[in-house]
């Protein structure tokens, strides 16, 4: 039930440090793909005057991270389970966050995060991204290992191009604000919905 990834105990306070800032004066926050939910009750923590809304789009996760939601703060929403490439249904934010997605999923959970999210998003929101990028084709010898394992596990995953994310997002009305590198060989991309493109 109460599952447990060590890379987000490793990971989390230097997301926190990229968050915090974005997400003063937020008020909801979209968590897509939450995993375990670790993330969620650490952030949520973290930023008392945050809603935080976990989801993911599998059951045994949302059941992880009811399990740590129970122990954790107040400020966690009950999970909701969102598949970014279904209907996103009633959901309301205003900002959202995807930590360590879109590598472990096909290509097309990427267009479909950003047109879901700019559907949701008024403009000046943010949505930031964390994971292993490649830019221009160039990445880290240990994410050029870690591709060949997704590809081998599953020929749809594999680390992307920060090219190719920015262009869907420009694509869906968010334009890149920030590339911050981050411990092993990540980043986050942090992207800002515009006031132009589809709504
Ligand atoms: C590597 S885990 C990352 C979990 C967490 N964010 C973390 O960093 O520990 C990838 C997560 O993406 C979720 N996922 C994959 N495809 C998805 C989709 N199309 N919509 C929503 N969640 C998805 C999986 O269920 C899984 O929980």
């Amino acid at each position: 039930m109460k599952r447990h990834a060590p890379a987000t105990e490793r990971n989390r306070a230097f997301i926190l440090d990229v968050l915090r800032p974005r997400l003063a004066g937020r008020r909801r926050v979209l968590e897509i793909a939450s995993g375990t939910g670790q993330h969620s009750v650490y952030f949520a923590r973290e930023m008392p005057w945050l809603e935080w809304q976990p989801t993911d789009g599998d059951a045994a996760s949302l059941e992880s991270i009811e399990a740590w939601r129970a122990e954790g703060p107040e400020n966690v929403l009950p999970a909701r389970r969102l598949d970014v490439t279904s209907d996103w249904g009633d959901v309301e934010a205003d900002a959202v966050v995807c930590i360590n997605m879109i590598h472990i999923a096909p290509w097309e959970a990427t267009p479909a995060l950003f047109a879901g999210a700019s559907r949701l998003l008024a403009p000046g929101a943010p949505l930031v991204l964390y994971g292993p990028y490649r830019f221009g084709g160039v990445t880290a010898p240990s994410n050029v290992e870690f591709d060949a394992s997704l590809r081998a596990r599953d020929p749809r995953w594999g680390v992307r191009d920060e090219t190719d994310i920015t262009r869907v997002a420009e694509e869906r009305g968010f334009a890149r604000r920030d590339v911050v590198a981050m411990p092993a060989n990540n980043h986050c991309l942090v992207y800002e919905r515009s006031g132009s493109g589809p709504t």
